[in-house]
C-alpha cells in the first residue's frame, strides 16, 4: 500500500519507485531515532510551556513516543521506505497512534532543524563515548608501559637507530597522542552542544517559541545564534571526522611499529595467539592482522572525513538535501574507530615485550655516540669538533665491526686526548638513558614520574 507524505499536499502524482528508493534515507538515518524521540518531546513540552499545545496534547505525545520508543528498542517497528526517513516515519507512527495531537508536533520546526538536532545529540553521545574508549586505551598501555619503565630498546629516526630510550618512554608517547585526541573531541564537542531547533526550515518560526527552555530539556548549552546556519552547515560534522581521523592515524602508525616489532627481523613483541591470525597455506605463519587491519581501516575513515570536506564545500545557504549524505561517512566512521579503539585496548595486555632484543638492538648502530659527543662537550670541546671526532670514531668502530664501547682507551684517545677512563660508563645504554633527566627527557627516573603523572591525567576529563 502506498503511503500518504507528510508533504503530499501540492502533489498531484506518486513518487517515481526510483526516486523513492533514490531519495530514502530511512535505511541508515533510523540510527538517530532515540535522539529525534528525545528532541521531539523536549519540543512538544516547550510548545505547551509557549501555550500552543494543552498539556493534555503534549501529555499524548510524550507518551506516544515513549511507546514507540520502545517499539523501536525490542525491533517491533516497521520502518517504511515511502515514510523517507526517521522524522516521517516516527511522525507518521505517532499520528497513527494518538490521533489529532501527533499532527499538531510538527508546529514550529522543520525537518531541517530537527536532522541537524538529531545530529548534535548523537555526536555529543559518541563523543562520550569515544573519550571513554580512548581513556581504555591509555589505560592498558599505562600499565604495559609502567611493566617496561626501564626497559631499553633503541629510539629510531628514519627508522635508522638513533639512541636508546626506555620502552615506558615509547609507550608515553602513545598516552601523549591519545591524550591530544581527547582533548580534540572534548573540545568539538563545545561546538556540537549547540541547539539548533526553533531554526525550522531556514528563517524560524512566528511562534512564541522558548528555545533557551528547550536548549535546557536537551541539555544544549545554548540555542544556536543564526536559523541559516543552524540548519545548513555540518562544520561540527567535519570537526568530529577530524578528530576521529587523527585517532585513526595515530592508532595507524602505533600499528605499524606493533607489525615491524612482530617481525621475524625484529622480534621485539610477541603478540598473544587470541590476537593474531594465521596463514592457510603457510603452517608456520602467526600473523599481526589485527594491527594490520587497523591500519588498513584509517584509510576509510580518512576517506570519509575527505567525502565530507567536499559535501559540504558547494553548498550555498541553507539546507539543501546534500546533507543528508553526511550520515553514511559520520556513522561508518563512528564505527571503525569505536570497535578499533576497542580491539586495540584489548590486545595491548596481549603484547609481551622481548627485552633482550631490544636490548640487544639498542647496542648496534652506535645509539650512543651522542653520548661520547656529549662527554667531550664536558670537556669544554665545542660541539661540531666533538661531532665530528666521534664521527671518526665511530668510522673506526665500523672498521674493526665492534661497538664505540669496545675501542680501547688507547684507540678512542687517538681521536681525542680528552677522553679519559670515566669515557665507557657514560656509553653505556643505562649511562646514556639516565643522563636525559630533564622533564620530558627517556631517564627511568623521569619516566616513572610521568607515568605517576599521565595516571592522573588519564583520570580527569580531557
Ligand atoms: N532526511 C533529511 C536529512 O537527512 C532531512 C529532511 C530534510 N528534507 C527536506 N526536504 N527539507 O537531511
Amino acid at each position: 500500500m502506498t503511503q500518504k507524505k507528510p508533504w503530499g499536499g501540492r502533489f498531484g502524482q506518486a513518487t517515481n519507485e526510483l526516486v523513492e528508493d533514490f531519495t530514502e534515507s530511512i535505511s541508515f538515518d533510523h540510527r538517530l531515532s532515540h535522539y529525534d524521540i528525545r528532541g521531539s518531546i523536549a519540543h512538544a513540552r516547550m510548545l505547551e510551556k509557549v501555550a500552543v499545545l494543552t498539556g493534555e496534547e503534549a501529555d499524548a505525545i510524550e507518551n506516544g513516543l515513549r511507546k514507540i520508543d520502545e517499539e523501536i528498542t525490542a525491533g517491533q517497528f516497521e520502518w517504511s521506505t515511502q515514510l523517507e526517513d526517521v522524522h516521517m516515519n516516527i511522525e507518521a507512527a505517532l499520528s497513527k497512534r494518538i490521533g489529532e495531537a501527533g499532527k499538531k508536533l510538527h508546529t514550529g520546526r522543520s525537518r531541517n532543524d530537527q536532522v541537524a538536532t538529531d545530529l548534535r545529540l548523537y555526536l555529543r553521545d559518541t563523543c562520550d563515548e569515544l573519550d571513554e574508549r580512548l581513556t581504555d586505551l591509555q589505560g592498558a598501555l599505562l600499565k604495559l608501559a609502567n611493566h617496561e619503565a626501564k626497559t631499553i630498546m633503541p629510539g629510531y629516526t628514519h627508522l635508522q637507530v638513533a639512541q636508546p630510550v626506555t620502552i615506558g618512554h615509547h609507550l608515553l608517547a602513545w598516552i601523549e597522542m591519545l591524550q591530544r585526541d581527547r582533548e580534540r573531541l572534548s573540545d568539538c564537542r563545545k561546538r556540537i552542544n549547540v541547539m539548533p531547533l526553533g531554526s525550522a526550515a531556514l528563517a524560524g518560526t512566528s511562534f512564541p517559541i522558548d528555545r533557551e527552555f528547550c536548549a535546557e530539556l536537551l541539555g544544549f548549552s545554548r540555542p544556536s545564534r543564526n536559523s541559516l546556519d543552524a540548519v545548513s552547515d555540518r562544520d561540527f560534522v567535519i570537526e568530529y571526522a577530524n578528530a576521529c581521523s587523527l585517532i585513526a592515524m595515530h592508532l595507524s602508525r602505533f600499528c605499524e611499529e606493533l607489525v615491524l616489532w612482530a617481525s621475524e627481523s625484529y622480534q621485539f613483541i610477541e603478540i598473544g595467539d587470541a590476537f593474531c591470525t594465521g596463514s592457510s597455506i603457510m603452517p608456520q605463519k602467526k600473523n599481526p592482522d589485527i594491527a594490520e587491519l587497523i591500519r588498513g581501516k584509517s584509510g576509510s575513515v580518512i576517506g570519509h572525513l575527505v567525502s565530507l570536506l567536499v559535501l559540504m564545500k558547494g553548498q550555498p545557504l541553507a539546507y539543501n538535501r546534500d546533507n543528508q549524505e553526511d550520515k553514511i561517512p559520520v556513522f561508518s566512521i563512528t564505527d571503525t574507530v569505536c570497535q578499533s579503539l576497542a580491539v586495540f585496548a584489548a590486545m595491548v595486555p596481549e603484547i609481551k615485550f622481548n627485552r633482550e632484543r631490544t636490548r640487544t638492538a639498542a647496542s648496534k648502530g652506535y645509539a650512543t655516540a651522542t653520548d661520547l659527543a656529549d662527554y667531550l662537550v664536558r670537556r669544554n670541546i665545542p660541539f661540531r669538533d666533538a661531532h665530528e671526532v666521534v664521527g671518526k670514531a665511530v668510522s673506526r668502530a665500523i672498521e674493526k665491526s665492534c661497538d664505540l664501547s669496545e675501542l680501547s682507551l688507547t684507540e678512542l684517545q687517538e681521536f681525542s686526548p680528552m677522553i679519559e677512563e670515566d669515557v665507557f660508563p657514560a656509553m653505556t645504554l643505562e649511562g646514556s638513558v639516565n643522563a636525559r633527566a630533564h622533564m620530558g627527557g627517556t631517564a627511568p627516573k623521569r619516566v616513572l614520574e610521568a607515568l605517576a603523572a599521565a595516571k592522573k591525567m588519564i583520570a580527569e576529563p580531557a
